[in-house]
């Protein structure tokens, strides 16, 4: 023999010598031509390890050269005992085992002698690329005790002659795509243990001849085409412990006789057109710990004795129509993980018949006919990660200790009649990716706490009752894909700091009442699928940004009161008309817009200097901006305020200013103490009164979070310093950003303040500046035949004021660096204003004064990324106090710089120079 092992020629050509000299050794028994291997008796004493290796290499050269290369061991003249893959018995050279699980072998079973093989008592082929059937002189093989083929691509159908291997205990043929029937013959398999069959295309019914396996423990037909009814034969199979046959086409009842399988721990029948009933007997199986009827058409109502000795861990009944309660021995199932019966006709109060489940990790009883209210026991579930209650008629309030199911990462209560707040609590749940909330009744703001899901990916807050505004923080939900908030009473302005969510892919804020642009920074959001904004006030030029939105397939910008000329993108173009209609004056290249007349105009119109001014009371701007909360206005809902950080609750209502308190007092006295003759609107968490203030100006002035009646501690509270960390005052100069770049730029007719100044700037009890907050404003509008005189406050107004009476929206960003300064010091600027002005050289002493001196004394020096926001806040400041308009930043500019978030200062915050501050390139770099 060794002089056949050529190692150098080819696997192929050594092969084909090695057949050469067996047939030469054995010319009587083997006649050589192709069907020699097959067709051969099953030879067994004479020369039969070398019957057994030239099988083995015959089959070896028939597969790939890949799977030949991983079977390099198998050479003549090596003991083929020591092959990969091949055991023999302990003594002599018989292969008995041949285990090649997982070798990636390509090829097929047609080449693999058999009857050559006769003694294997195990085969395993698991997990390669065979293809091709399964021979029928399988049966050859009548030593088996354990065969698997599964894995693989083999096709056919199974050879009956399989069941003449009557010593199998294990036969594993799933995942292949096999097909035709399982052979009424497979009863003959007594020994048979386990019989895996799922995953191929085996048709036609289960043979009753099934019931005489006995010993079988193991029985697995899912995801095959077999049809007709499950054989009560079934229960004669008494050493079952693991049934199932889902996702087939079964039909008929579940058989009663399955009672009898009194070892079954997993019984699975999910995916069938099963009918009737789920017979009371399956509450003999009292070690069940997996019961799958999903997806069948199963009536009547949950067995009533269902995990009476607490074994139960998996419970689906979905999907089928199913009534009735909650069965008591299922409420008191503790050791269940998984229960989904969604989409049944199930009904009852939750809170009764739903219990605490200390091992349960997910829920889904969506779709039923479930009410009562949401239990905050249910906060005990310490293991749950997803609470699915969807398309119910659950009420009430979402109890906040509901929320101390700290796993939580998916929940979805939509389509209820839910009520109340959202509880802030649900910002805990640092796991949660996805909220639905969507279509229930809930009201009062959205929580800023929302804001701390760092995870979460889907939030939808839709066809509620929400008001105020989208809180900035959401923005911190980096990976947030869809944001939809359409169809509440959201107001105010979209923060801008939303263009932060670069993974974004759906965001619908469609019938609201926002305000104001759509911000620029919405340019940012490159995945961006579908934009809908229709049916709010937004105003304004769209973004020119919008031309980046690469992703943009569906936009929804109807009914706003937008203008001007459409993004140069295809979602725009190809917009149908609906999604376009109801603006102001949209015009571009889409299909239903005439085209615009002049290009790049209609972009700029917002620039025109505005020369001619009029003014006029505040109240009727503010009105308007505040509709949206009287029309909204149905029942008095109490809300919670978000708890100030370190300021007192009772200060509900705070002036930025030293004569605030002046202010204060006026409007005290101008609405008797908020008398309710003096109200003309309430929003779902604010009041909002008409002021007659003394100099004769009638403004609107809301207050928020507060008892309407008006309440002598606010006053007693308000006159004390208010106690601003960085965080917060850095916030208050992005709230006046903001609120003046909706001003200038969101609205068709730029809205010039030109009064900003810290008497008259407003804040709620989060100290953040509304839009329609501006309580003290004089509005300017052009088209107007009247100039304006001096109207400014002294020590506010941009210098050119003083000699001209033309008014443009750069006073207004100078009267912003006044006032930003003056947050961030702390006092009114006027004295460090003239002196930088006055000292025109950079070495003066002027330029000399460290920022850290010059900022409020009374708090600590900021830190980390706080620093940089000051500094970034003081730099944005200087760059408004230049004395000519034309350097000055717009405030789109400014809201921009302001909104952007950067990582943590690397300089030295305390050797910063007012002078280093002063860089005039701040802007255009
Ligand atoms: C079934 O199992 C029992 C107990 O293990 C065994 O005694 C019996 O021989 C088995 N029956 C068959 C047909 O293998
Ligand atoms: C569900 O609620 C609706 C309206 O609140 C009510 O009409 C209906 O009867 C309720 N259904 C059930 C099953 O309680
Ligand atoms: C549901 O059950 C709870 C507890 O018994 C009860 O307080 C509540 O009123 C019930 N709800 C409804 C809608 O019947
Ligand atoms: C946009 O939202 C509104 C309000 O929810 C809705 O009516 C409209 O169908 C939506 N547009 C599109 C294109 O889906």
């Amino acid at each position: 023999m060794t002089s056949f092992a050529a190692k150098t020629l080819p696997d192929l050509f050594v092969s084909f010598q090695g057949l050469f000299v067996f047939f030469i050794i054995l010319p009587s028994v083997f006649p050589f031509d192709s069907a020699a291997f097959s067709s051969s008796p099953t030879g067994k004493q004479v020369g039969d390890e070398g019957i057994q290796a030239a099988a083995l290499l015959t089959w070896k050269a028939s597969l790939d050269s890949q799977s030949q290369s991983l079977l390099s061991s198998w050479v003549i003249g090596s003991n083929h005992c020591n092959w990969t893959g091949i055991g023999c018995k302990t003594v002599g050279t018989i292969i008995t085992h041949i285990d090649l699980k997982s070798y990636g072998l390509r090829g097929t079973l047609s080449n693999l002698n058999f009857s050559s093989l006769s003694n294997l008592l195990s085969l395993d082929l698991t997990n390669n690329s065979l293809h091709g059937i399964i021979p029928s002189s399988i049966d050859r093989l009548w030593r088996l005790t354990y065969l698997s083929f599964s894995a693989n691509r083999l096709s056919g159908s199974i050879p009956h002659e399989i069941c003449q291997l009557s010593n199998l205990k294990t036969l594993k043929l799933h995942q292949n795509q096999i097909g035709g029937t399982i052979p009424y013959e497979i009863g003959l398999l007594i020994s048979l243990v386990e019989l895996t069959l799922h995953s191929n295309n085996l048709t036609s019914s289960i043979p009753s001849s099934i019931g005489n396996l006995v010993n079988m423990t193991t029985l697995i037909l899912n995801e095959n085409h077999l049809s007709g009814s499950i054989p009560e034969e079934v229960g004669m199979m008494r050493s079952l412990i693991d049934l199932e046959l889902s996702a087939n086409n079964l039909t008929g009842l579940i058989p009663a006789s399955m009672g009898n399988l009194l070892n079954l721990t997993t019984l699975l029948l999910c995916e069938n057109n099963l009918f009737g009933s789920i017979p009371p007997q399956l509450s003999n199986l009292t070690l069940l710990r997996s019961l799958g009827l999903d997806d069948n058409m199963l009536t009547g109502h949950l067995p009533e004795n269902l995990c009476l000795t607490g074994s139960l861990r998996l419970f689906t009944a979905s999907y089928n129509n199913l009534s009735g309660r909650i069965p008591r021995s299922l409420k008191n199932c503790s050791s269940l993980y998984r229960l989904r019966l969604e989409g049944n006709q199930l009904s009852g109060n939750i809170s009764e018949d739903f219990g605490i489940y200390p091992n349960l990790n997910y829920i889904d009883l969506t779709g039923n006919n479930f009410y009562g209210e949401l239990s905050p026991r249910w906060g005990k579930c310490n293991n749950l990660k997803s609470l699915e209650m969807s398309n119910n008629n659950i009420s009430g309030e979402i109890p906040p200790a509901l929320l101390e199911a700290a796993k939580l990462s998916r929940i979805d209560l939509s389509s209820n009649h839910l009520d109340g707040e959202i509880p802030k609590e649900f910002g805990s749940l640092v796991s949660l990716f996805n909220l639905k909330l969507n279509d229930n009744q809930l009201s009062c703001n959205i929580p800023r706490e929302l804001g701390r899901l760092v995870n979460l990916q889907n939030l939808n807050l839709a066809a509620n009752k929400l008001s105020g505004s989208i809180p900035r923080e959401l923005a911190d939900c980096m990976r947030l894909l869809n944001l939809i908030l359409s169809n509440n009473r959201l107001g105010d302005i979209i923060p801008l700091e939303l263009g932060q969510l670069h993974g974004l892919e759906i965001l619908d804020l469609g019938n609201n009442i926002f305000l104001g642009p759509i911000p620029q920074q919405f340019g940012a959001l490159q995945r961006l699928e579908t934009l809908n904004v229709s049916h709010n006030s937004l105003s304004g030029f769209l973004p020119s940004s919008f031309d980046n939105l690469v992703s943009l397939s569906s936009v929804d910008i109807s009914y706003n009161q937008l203008e001007g000329e459409l993004p140069h993108i295809k979602a725009f173009r190809e917009a149908p008309f609906e999604s376009l209609q109801g603006n102001k004056g949209l015009c571009g290249n889409a299909t239903s817009l005439k085209a615009c007349q002049l290009q790049g105009v209609s972009r700029n119109k917002e620039n025109k200097l505005v020369l001619l001014v009029l003014p006029v009371f505040g109240f009727l701007v503010l009105s308007f901006m505040v509709l949206g909360f009287f029309l909204s206005f149905h029942k008095k809902v109490k809300c919670t305020t978000n708890e100030p950080r370190h300021v007192n609750n009772t200060n509900l209502f705070a002036i930025w200013s030293y004569d605030g308190k002046m202010v204060y007092e006026d409007i005290i006295e101008a609405t008797e103490n908020f008398s309710a003759k003096y109200c003309v609107g309430k929003g779902g968490c604010g009041t909002v009164y008409r002021v007659a203030v003394p100099n004769g100006q009638v403004v609107a002035v809301k207050k928020l979070h507060g008892s309407s009646d008006g309440n002598s501690d606010n006053r007693k509270d308000f006159a004390k310093a208010v106690e601003l960390d960085w965080r917060k005052r850095v916030d208050v100069a992005k709230g006046l950003a903001d609120a003046l770049y909706c001003m200038h730029h969101g609205c068709s007719t730029p809205i010039i303040h030109r009064d900003i100044s810290s008497k008259n700037v407003l804040f709620d009890s989060e100290y953040v500046a509304h839009i329609s907050d501006f309580g003290m404003a004089r509005f300017m509008k052009p088209d107007s035949s009247n100039w304006t005189s001096f109207a400014g406050t002294f020590g506010y107004a941009a210098p050119e004021l003083a000699y001209t009476m033309e008014v443009n929206e750069k006073c207004d960003v100078y009267s912003f660096g006044v006032l930003t300064l003056e947050v961030i010091m702390g006092k009114h600027p006027g004295d460090l204003i003239s002196s930088l002005s006055s000292s025109s050289s950079s070495s003066s002493s002027g330029h000399a004064i460290l920022l850290k001196d010059v900022l409020d004394q009374r708090l600590p020096s900021p830190t980390n990324q706080v620093a940089e926001q000051v500094l970034v806040a003081a730099k944005v400041a200087f760059a408004c106090l230049n004395a000519s308009p034309m350097p000055r930043p717009t405030m789109q500019q400014v809201a921009w710089k302001l909104s952007k978030t950067r990582p943590s200062l690397q300089i030295e915050f305390h050797l910063i120079t007012l002078g280093e501050l002063l860089d005039t390139n701040f802007f255009t770099s």
